[in-house]
């Protein structure tokens, strides 16, 4: 059963880890990701960006693979279905759905407007019982087309949306979407301080979460980040593998073009990667 993501932030918060969102892309994806969880005994958030949800065709897909995956591979471990940078539309379409998690992000609009959307939203969510982030800053990058410019946010923002009873915050702080320009200049850890000292408790959340070195993860973990996003190196780890088999021929020996073979060196790369990002998070055994 796909749960809220509070109770499980909530520990993660108090217990100094950080539960890992592993964005989804198909099946192969989402049931690597929580074989994953399951074997390491970690709660997981599986994020779907409006995108992805798109392609899988549409939320109420998702939420019945997801579902079933569940019941048929026996997870017993926490398990939310989050929408990641949802629009104010699509939180709505995927509450409906079933999604037991949602992402408002109101960042790239005016702190007034993101306070008005966010808290019809919350008080949605708090009636069906489900949880739900929100931003302030936006993230920059790009991811599915929503396009951000890296900004830094404003701890009195921060505050304001944490005080209308959001679950989790995502915060600019220098991070970004997809790999890091060779400059770039890392997390800003006196904002991520500032926002904390003021938003106490609230679960944070720390977005762009490919090719942040491991420092600087455990650092942002230790200053009270309690959920890491993580994309793009999943879709890297999963083409270096695929691109591996292929140029090696194997998908020309045997029945090696059979896509159960052809797809499963890039699933297994998957589960590593999560692996050892649960691992660096510290949510392994955290169920
Ligand atoms: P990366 O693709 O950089 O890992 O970011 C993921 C993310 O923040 C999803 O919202």
């Amino acid at each position: 059963m796909l749960v809220s993501a509070k109770e499980m932030l909530n520990k993660a918060k108090a217990g100094k880890y950080a539960v890992g969102q592993f964005n989804i892309n198909n099946l192969e994806w989402t049931k690597a990701i929580l074989q994953t969880a399951q074997e390491l005994n970690s709660p997981v958030i599986l994020g779907v960006s409006e995108g992805a949800g798109k392609y899988m065709c549409g939320y109420t897909t998702i939420v019945g693979m997801v579902n079933g995956m569940i019941n048929e591979l026996g997870i017993t471990v926490p398990v939310a279905l989050h929408l990641d940078h949802g629009s104010y539309e699509h939180a709505k379409k995927c509450i409906e759905a079933g999604f037991s998690s949602v992402m408002f992000d109101g960042s790239h609009y005016a702190i007034e407007e993101n306070i008005e959307k966010t808290k019809e939203l919350v008080a949605i969510c708090e009636e069906k019982g489900l949880s739900i982030e929100a931003e302030v800053g936006s993230i920059g990058g790009e991811e599915d087309g929503v396009v951000g410019a890296g900004e830094v946010a404003d701890p009195k923002e921060c505050k304001m949306i944490a005080d209308l009873g959001v679950t989790m915050l995502a915060a600019g702080i220098g991070n970004i979407h997809g790999k890091y320009p060779e400059n770039w200049a890392g997390l800003s850890f006196d904002t991520l301080d500032a926002i904390q000292q003021l938003t106490g408790d609230m679960p944070l959340v720390l977005h762009g979460g490919t090719g942040i070195p491991a420092e600087m993860i455990k650092k942002a973990i230790s200053l009270g980040v309690s959920k890491i996003n993580v994309n793009t190196e999943c879709q890297l780890a999963f083409a270096a593998a695929t691109r591996k088999y292929v140029e090696a021929g194997k998908d020309l020996q045997g029945k090696g073009f059979d896509p159960r073979k052809l797809l499963a060196d890039g699933t297994q790369a998957i589960k590593d990667t999560v692996k050892e990002k649960m691992e660096l998070f510290g949510s392994v055994n955290k169920a």
